[in-house]
């Protein structure tokens, strides 16, 4: 029995008998009843002595684990059992004698620098996707709606088209990168796989919807960048930044908690929703705040103005929604406070909250202190300053993220 559910291709299983010799073993299936419990079928009777299965396993997730489970059989108890039906079924249940460990521990794994890497690349470049999309459906069209700034706004809209067409490419890249990533742990850590890994990965019903939902995303967001029209390029935006958001969810634990259904879908509110705030902070900082600031005088004061006054509800929804998601996602993975401090995971989750904070702390500063000055040329310098460390603090809560999207949860097990 795990206590997260396993994917049926990940599960490999080897039992060696009395004599140290391997014994055929079925193919793993589920218990028709429960997801958690994988079945193997004997094909023939035991003879008398010790076993050891061998077993490795990965969930939706893609965090490989391994143990072991030792079992004797008794003489008597084998004649009895020679009775038909002449299958025996194995059913493997962690039991005290199975030591359950993670397999990957050295070289490259889930946690190493390289796999944590593309996992925080993906995270910015989902983010700068949705980022794009509020910032053109709420903070342009807003300026826009100013007849003396809509030429900035037109601006502003053509610069973010080839950042948009940039970003749908790193979507991509991070998407076959994090493939490759993982055929990699799995080809490492479940030898049984070897020559074969991304095949295994594919054959996986979440990681395909997470691939194709992540090709077709990325599919709509390019279409919409080569579109003319507002509208149509604001549906095709759209879809692609849910579509694509759906890789991560698909992939990681939210898949794999037991009410998956909700779990994903707030999870891809979630990356959404980093997106809303992290990633207007970005086109903010790298493109809307800079273009401002080369205005001549009353516009510039007007420019900034009104991009503060139509980011500002943005971005704090887009917090609100984060921490209401953000909170979910806790409760389900951690499941109570003392898990929290208990584990690597908690405590990683807690080092992300502080770094929210500090985010949110700037966040509020631009707000509440910078944000009625920014008629000042030196005012909107000193934003411009600003939003930047705010923009650090945000790549930080990313990485924080993907170092915390690799660790086992309290709640999952490894
Ligand atoms: C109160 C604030 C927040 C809380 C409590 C929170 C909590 C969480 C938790 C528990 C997860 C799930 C990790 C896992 O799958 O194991 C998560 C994922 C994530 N969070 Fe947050 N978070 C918060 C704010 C933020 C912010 C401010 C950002 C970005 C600016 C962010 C971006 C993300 C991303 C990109 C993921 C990855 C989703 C995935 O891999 O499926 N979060 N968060």
């Amino acid at each position: 029995v795990f206590n997260e559910a396993p994917r049926l291709q990940f599960v490999f299983l080897e039992l060696v008998g009395p004599d140290g010799r391997p014994v055929s073993l079925g193919p793993p299936r589920r218990q028709t009843d429960s997801a958690t419990i994988v079945l193997a079928d004997v094909p023939g009777p035991l003879g008398p002595g010790d076993y050891e299965l061998r077993w490795k396993a990965a969930a939706a997730d893609g965090h490989p684990t391994q143990g072991t489970l030792t079992f004797r059989v008794l003489a008597g108890v084998t004649d009895s059992a020679r009775a038909p039906p002449r299958t025996d079924t194995l059913a493997l249940r962690d039991s005290t004698t199975a030591p359950v460990a993670s397999v990957d521990e050295t070289g490259f794994t889930v946690n190493s620098g390289p796999y944590t890497f593309v996992r925080w690349f993906g995270y910015v470049s989902l983010a700068l996707l949705s980022g794009i999309l509020f910032f053109r459906m709420i903070v342009i069209a807003r300026v826009r709606r100013d007849p003396t700034l809509d030429v900035f706004g037109a601006e502003l809209e053509a610069r973010l088209r080839p950042i948009a067409r940039l970003t749908a490419l790193s979507v991509l890249a991070a998407m076959l990168a994090h493939l490759t990533a993982q055929s990699a742990v799995m080809q490492r850590t479940m030898p049984s796989a070897a020559g074969s890994a991304a095949a295994l990965l594919l054959e996986d019903p979440w990681w395909r919807g997470a691939l194709l939902a992540q090709f077709a995303g990325v599919a709509a967001a390019l279409a919409a960048t080569t579109t003319t029209g507002w509208r149509a390029g604001d549906v095709m935006l759209g879809l692609g930044a849910v579509l694509a958001a759906m890789g991560p969810a698909l992939t990681g634990h939210a898949a794999a908690s037991p009410n998956a259904a909700l779990a994903v879908g707030l999870d891809v509110v979630h990356v959404l929703a980093s997106g809303a705030w992290l990633g207007g902070v970005l086109c903010m900082g790298l493109v809307a705040i800079p273009r401002a600031k080369r205005l001549p005088g009353t516009d510039r004061a007007r420019a900034a103005v009104t991009l503060l006054r139509s980011f500002t509800p943005l971005a704090l929804s887009g917090a609100g929604v984060l921490a209401l998601t953000g909170l979910y996602a806790a409760w389900i993975h951690v499941g109570s406070f003392g898990a929290l401090l208990a584990g690597d995971y908690g405590r990683v989750l807690v080092l992300k909250l502080a770094v929210v904070a500090s985010m949110a702390t700037l966040g509020a500063l631009n707000w509440r202190y910078f944000g009625p000055r920014v008629g000042e040329a030196s005012e909107l310098l000193t934003l411009r300053r600003s939003t930047r460390l705010e923009l650090t603090f945000g790549l930080l809560v990313l990485l924080v993220t993907a170092i915390l999207t690799a660790l086992p949860t309290p709640v999952g097990g490894p």
